[in-house]
């Protein structure tokens, strides 16, 4: 977790302005309006999908004791220096920080390491990980394109002799090594007899990193809020920043969700600069890293325009590594988690986001053309033009999907929107006149094909006062985060209305004040707290993992979670991570029998160096530090993952 995502930077909460949770007066009592809109929701959607309602329909079935859609042995909580996953599966290690990807790619030296060798090795702090399937082999082999975001890199467990003396300890070649740790692998893998293997030297395999040169598409394209001293035209931009989660598209092209890039950015602007309220509104320049010092584009009292050509969603061609990344900017600005995408029944194409900070929105954008299925190249520009809306989560149960669309409603030249480009530079300031709701930082957003459903991560906040409460973040001070169920009407994914319900509050049932509702049947291990990322397995069943679940005293990792019948709202631990780490990932292959997971930042502590991390993960050798790893699960007797 970037601290950046804790930091509220919407002006609406700073100045105490009005949220949705400021109508609550309105309700008779606050027990009673949850209740009963939890009966109410629960009903509808129990109708539609054959399922009780969340609340109390689970403590009355207690007795019967039905047959969970899972049925692996749980593990336990608990956290020590290593990972754990349930009985009768394997965890192998497919990729490691510093591992090659090319038959020249130098050997992982971490005693001198360098940006020219980072370049042809695996990057940092995996994050998303996607898989696009290939056709098999001459030797009937599956394989498939492994898709992985670095998301950010840790000087500090990276670098000997970094802790100590940061930020001075950053040298040149330090701050242009992260920057070729940072971004994306696209590597080929294959299921060996002996398990999956990289293909080392595969002609697919291919680094992203923050300079590899990208276009910028979309209404914000050669803009001059985005003209640069390298870039006087707006329209190619060195590099990507801060991948967190993202998305395969159905064409097969990789998103990855540029995050939390305020924190690449040093200096400050001009006083008086017309960018100042954008920048605050991004949190930027955040300081975290000291590229800014050798780079004049990370430094915005040198570079104003340059953070504005970062936090948008990015599209890749994993089949071309030839072919120029594209930063879609209709998909708008802002702290993007993912990218997660479906087909609506009309044939056009809705992708869900989250913009992972407190107080700041969930988002899809609707693609104006139609996909065509088996014409990939009929697809390949859908993402430049479509409708971006931002969710006001209303207490009657229902979801407005409000347009940020130029010279609708308050997005006029009036409120200083000139172009739909300034709307999607300042996507959040957008949503905030728009009225969207506040959350409880937004993170992975799965829409679900099969039922017309979508998953919303909302991994904590501690800041929502007493008077911010409202009916979709209905915790003050919500450390452990919740999970939210949006319902689109008869599976129409680009309907402008839904409804809602929380599928579960997150956290320590056995303590009261935690206000967590996990459905009685969770055993003590079953239950979590912080869900960030998530995945739907080949059967359509969720799969949550955590980032902040070690503030529970036990450590990060996945979790299986129902979301039908009678132990719906239910959880069973399937993996932890090592000591430090926060789980990223989960992605099944099609067949959902191998499951790759993303174990990033393993050994970090409150003050973890180099010298001294809380684990050295995988390797476990003096010589070795942590290193961030993606790992294979599958079934010891074959078989599908989770049963
Ligand atoms: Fe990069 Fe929102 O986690
Ligand atoms: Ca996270
Ligand atoms: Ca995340």
């Amino acid at each position: 977790m970037d601290q950046s995502e804790n930091t509220p930077v919407n002006p609406r909460i700073a100045s105490g302005a009005e949220t949705i949770g400021d109508i609550i007066e309105r309700r008779l009592s606050r027990r009673g309006f949850l209740g009963g809109l939890a009966a109410v929701s629960g009903f509808a959607l129990a109708a539609c999908a054959g399922r009780p309602p969340e609340t109390g329909a689970a403590a009355a079935d207690q007795m019967a004791r039905p047959a969970p859609a899972f049925s692996f042995p749980e593990i336990a909580r608990g956290m020590d220096r290593t990972h754990h996953v349930a009985e009768g599966y394997r965890a192998d290690i497919l990729l490691r920080w510093g591992d090659p990807l090319w038959t020249d790619s130098p050997a992982f030296d971490p005693l001198n390491q360098s940006a020219a060798a980072q370049q042809r090795q695996f990057g940092y702090n995996c994050d998303y990980v996607g898989f696009v399937p290939l056709d098999p082999d001459t030797d009937a082999a599956p394989r498939g394109l492994l898709c992985v975001n670095h998301e950010y890199t840790s000087t500090n467990l990276m670098f000997p002799g970094v802790a100590a003396g940061y930020p001075a300890s950053v040298t040149r070649e330090i701050a242009l090594t992260e920057i070729a740790a940072h971004g994306g692998t696209i590597a080929e893998i294959r299921r060996t007899p002996e398990g999956w293997r990289t293909v080392i030297g595969s002609p697919y395999n291919r680094r992203l990193t923050a300079d590899t040169p990208m276009q910028i598409t979309g209404p914000a394209a050669g803009h001059a809020r985005l003209h640069t001293s390298d870039d006087p035209a707006g329209a190619r931009v060195l590099g990507t920043l801060n991948n967190c989660a993202g998305g395969i598209t159905p064409w097969g092209t990789y998103l990855m969700a540029e995050e939390n890039i305020n924190g690449n950015f040093l200096g400050a602007l001009p006083f008086g600069h017309p960018e100042a309220e954008n920048h605050n509104r991004m949190g930027v320049p955040g300081g975290r890293y000291q590229w800014g010092r050798y780079l004049d584009r990370f430094d915005v009292s040198k570079e104003p325009n340059e953070p504005n050509r970062f936090g948008w969603i990015v599209e890749v061609d994993p089949k071309d590594p030839a072919s120029t990344p594209k930063k879609r900017t209709a998909l708008g600005r802002f702290k993007h988690e993912g990218a997660e995408s479906v087909v609506a029944p009309d044939g056009r194409v809705v992708i869900y986001c989250g913009d992972d900070q407190r107080f700041d929105y969930v988002y899809k954008f609707v693609t104006r053309g139609r996909f065509v299925p088996g014409d990939r190249a009929a697809n390949m520009d859908l993402l430049d033009e479509g409708t971006l809306y931002c969710a006001r989560f209303n207490e009657d149960a229902t979801v407005t999907w409000l347009p940020l669309v130029f010279g609708a409603g308050p997005l006029t030249p009036a409120s200083g929107f000139n172009s739909q480009a300034d709307v999607v530079i300042e996507a959040r300031r957008a949503g905030d006149l728009l009225g969207a709701t506040p959350m409880d930082r937004p993170e992975d957003v799965e829409p679900d094909p099969r039922t017309g459903r979508v998953f919303v991560m909302l991994t904590n906040n501690d800041r929502r006062r007493p008077d911010q409460v409202d009916a979709a973040n209905p915790r003050q001070a919500n450390r452990f985060g919740h999970i939210i169920e949006i319902t689109e009407p008869g599976g129409d994914f680009a309907s402008e209305t839904s409804t809602w319900e929380i599928l579960v509050r997150c956290g320590d049932p056995s303590i009261a004040e935690v206000g967590a509702t996990w459905n009685p049947l969770t055993s003590e291990n079953g239950w979590l707290a912080s869900p960030d990322n998530c995945a739907l397995d080949a059967k359509g069943r969720l799969w949550v993992s955590t980032d902040g679940n070690d503030d529970t005293g036990a450590a990060d990792g996945l979790w299986a979670i129902e979301t039908d019948g009678k132990r719906r709202g239910s959880g069973r631990h399937f993996f932890r991570c090592p000591i430090g780490a926060e789980l990223c990932g989960p992605v099944f292959t099609p067949d959902g029998e191998t499951l790759f997971l993303a174990v990033q930042h393993p050994g970090d502590g409150e003050s973890a160096s180099y010298e001294a991390p809380t684990t050295r993960w995988p390797d476990f050798t003096e010589a070795s530090p942590p290193r961030p790893s993606v790992m294979v699960i599958t079934r010891i007797d074959g078989g599908m993952i989770g049963g």
